[in-house]
């Protein structure tokens, strides 16, 4: 999409959208099929996907709009049932948009593999076996999964580490063997679990210790996105907020998650609200990126903000995210799941790595977008707005008449479809 920002978008039928998204996407006819399918995911692919399967559960598709981010523009496919949060993030893009929009950077794509070894008769002699041996390790697991290295991917480094070596210690001692793979476009579990359970019996070998666990970790501490924004405050003016009033009570907001592990729960939880819908559209695995992302939030042993909101020397809100971003472009669900596809259609990135920075951008965004509501009016105040517009209708409001009837009700504190039908009624007359 050459531009994300489409005035008005917000107003229009799901029909008239479908068809401004299907023109300004040049979508083909099968994709557009998908699109305003009833029944998107069929019945028998969704059968192969998993088992016992009954029927196949939707959940509202919207786009985040006006997103720019190192120059370029995304329309965001975001797969999540609660209200607000995709006008909360299409707002804040938009101011963002006007500061000059985000900046992004990621690592490359490496994914770690673990393998549990138990019973070495001397842990550190077998650790150093290990490491004399690094390279032919790194081959060997290169040679079970040859064609990643045709793809520039490939495992690249392995370290080990001891666990619970002081005495007295109430579980056992472990040794236990990072691998270190590029996995390029792909999510990688499979790659490395691969890798993993191969290494196993030359593992055994050189350690005269037995493996147990051969599995993906998933945080991935060495494949990291990052986003970042640095708005000047009379970007943040809101109603009778100052702009500079909105940047302190943005920062003193963070200030409570970072020393607050109560608080941090919700906060990040705010930041998944943007992550977890941009993950499940395009069809990666929601749960790996929610545990990586939390693990990455307590590694300093405290568990805390995943964000940073502080004030640089003219006054601006800078904001910053980094985390470990497992998502993948081919493979698994992204191949089968027809809308999963069209998402990345849509999104139009061209690797996992791209796809990580977008998707840690709409995390910061969620983020700014929550802290400056709690900070100023509240949130009930935007969803109220947001409710009593679905209110109106529900009561088949249309047109003009959804913003009349929506402010009447905020007004008359009746957000009910049976007031809001009353005032179709009233209108219409
Ligand atoms: C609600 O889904 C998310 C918020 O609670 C996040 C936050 O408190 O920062 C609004």
């Amino acid at each position: 999409m050459e531009t994300s920002r489409i005035p008005g978008f917000y107003n229009m039928t799901v029909e008239e959208r479908r068809r401004l998204l299907t023109k300004m996407e040049n979508l083909t006819d099968k994709d557009a099929g998908y699109l305003f399918s009833k029944e998107p995911l069929a019945m028998d692919t969704a059968d192969n996907m998993i088992e016992n399967v009954i029927g196949t559960f939707q959940l509202p598709l919207g786009l985040g709009l006006n997103f720019l981010m190192n120059g370029k523009d995304y329309c965001i496919p975001m797969a999540i049932e609660e209200p607000s949060v995709v006008a909360s993030a299409s707002h804040i893009a938009k101011i963002v948009r006007n500061a000059g929009g985000f900046t992004t950077d990621a690592t490359n794509r490496v994914m770690t593999g673990q393998i549990q070894v138990v019973g070495c008769p001397d842990f550190n002699e077998a650790k150093e076996a290990l490491l004399k041996q690094k390279k032919s390790l790194i081959e060997a697991a290169n040679n079970a999964y040859p064609s990643l290295m045709n793809r520039g991917g490939g495992a690249e480094d392995l370290e080990v580490r001891i666990l619970n070596e002081e005495s007295g210690s109430k579980y056992s001692q472990m040794l236990i063997v990072h691998l270190y793979v590029n996995t390029c476009d792909a999510m990688g579990a499979n790659i490395i679990n691969t890798m993993a359970e191969s290494l196993a019996p030359v593992v055994e070998g050189l350690t005269n210790g037995k493996v147990y666990l051969r599995i993906l970790s998933n945080y991935p501490e060495r494949c990291l996105a990052r986003a970042r924004c640095v708005i000047p405050p009379d970007l943040l003016k809101t109603g009778d907020f100052t702009g500079e009033e909105v940047r302190d009570g943005v920062i003193h907001a963070y200030e409570f998650a970072a020393s607050d592990p109560y608080r941090a729960v919700t906060h990040n939880k705010g930041i998944m609200n943007g992550i977890d819908p941009v993950v499940i559209a395009t069809g990666n695995d929601w749960r790996a990126v929610e545990a990586g992302a939390h693990a990455h939030a307590a590694r300093d042993g405290v568990y805390t903000s995943m964000t940073v909101w502080s004030k640089d020397e003219h006054g601006s809100l800078v904001g910053e995210l980094e985390l470990p971003m497992s998502v993948g472009m081919v493979g698994g669900s992204i191949r089968v799941h027809p809308i999963a596809k069209l998402a990345h259609k849509i999104l139009n990135v061209d690797s996992a790595r791209e796809l990580a920075q977008v998707i840690v951008a709409v995390g910061l965004a969620q983020n700014l977008g929550a802290l400056k509501a709690l900070a100023t009016d509240g949130i009930q105040k935007g969803h109220m707005a947001l409710h009593s517009r679905s209110v109106a209708i529900a009561a088949g409001a249309t047109g003009e008449m959804i913003d009349m009837i929506s402010e009447r009700l905020i007004e008359e504190k009746e957000i009910r479809v049976g007031k809001a039908k009353e005032l179709v009624e009233e209108y219409k007359k």
